[in-house]
């Protein structure tokens, strides 16, 4: 596996994007891999919440509070950037550093509605459309899921994951237990395949392949995917 850099970043707050911050860096040190984390919100929930990570995972987990170029060359396997919820010069650097930067949307107009900013301001630095998948946060059957999934197949964003809400996050991130009491194997599976996604869609990217649904979409061995099941 080569190096990844995956920044998470929207410009409304509470979406979810320090919990998959915190889960995805959590993933990847279950899986031995060193990693870098870099909380450039000034909430600092990042730091707070991995820092009760680092008593047990130590030298693997490395944090800062900013982002360098110099940090292309560091030894971990994963540099995961929190964002604040603003398109300010920190935000703009990170989405410019990452290979993938992770957009989480609610169900709600405003978490989808300055996407388009942020998608015309990645591609003027070089950004793949690809690169920036959306993480659908807490959809479900109701009305308002409905009329935001539209708006997200109109404007033809990818999907890189459709995360439920699960009802231990929110104690559990912003105490620290997550690590101790929080998500049992079940309910991390689908941080577990957004994880997975994430080194896959690198590989593709890397590969030359930029259609947003060949490198979101899983095909499995037999030439079926995930919608085929
Ligand atoms: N999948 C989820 N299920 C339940 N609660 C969640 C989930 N993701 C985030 N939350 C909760 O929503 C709130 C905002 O999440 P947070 O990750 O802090 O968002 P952001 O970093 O975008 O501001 C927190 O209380 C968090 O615990
Ligand atoms: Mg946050």
């Amino acid at each position: 596996m080569s190096k990844i850099a995956a920044a998470v970043f929207n410009r409304k707050g509470g979406v979810g994007k320090t919990t998959i911050a915190v889960i995805l860096a959590q993933i990847a040190l279950i899986r031995h891999n060193k990693v870098l984390a870099v909380d450039l919100d000034p909430s600092r929930n990042f730091s707070d919440a991995l820092g009760f990570m680092k008593n047990y995972f130590r030298d693997s987990l490395r944090l800062k509070d900013t982002l360098e170029d110099s940090d292309a060359d560091s030894k971990e396997e994963w540099i995961i950037i929190d964002c604040p919820p603003t398109l300010d010069d920190s935000s703009r650097k990170a989405i410019d550093f990452a290979d993938i930067t992770l957009a989480p949307v609610t169900p709600d107009f405003f978490s989808l509605s300055n996407l388009a900013v942020v998608y015309s301001i990645a591609a003027k630095d070089g950004k793949e459309k690809a690169q920036l998948p959306l993480v659908k946060v807490g959809y479900d059957n109701s009305g308002i899921s409905k009329i935001a999934d539209q708006l997200i197949s109109e404007r033809d964003y990818p999907i890189a994951e459709d995360l439920p809400l699960h009802k231990r996050i929110p104690f559990n991130i912003t105490s620290g237990l997550v690590w101790s009491t929080g998500l049992m194997a079940r309910s991390r599976q689908p941080f577990e395949r957004l994880y997975e996604k994430i080194i896959r869609a690198i590989d593709k990217l890397n590969d030359g392949v930029v259609d947003i649904n060949e490198v979101w979409t899983d095909r499995k061995e037999d030439g079926t995917n995930d919608a085929d099941i």
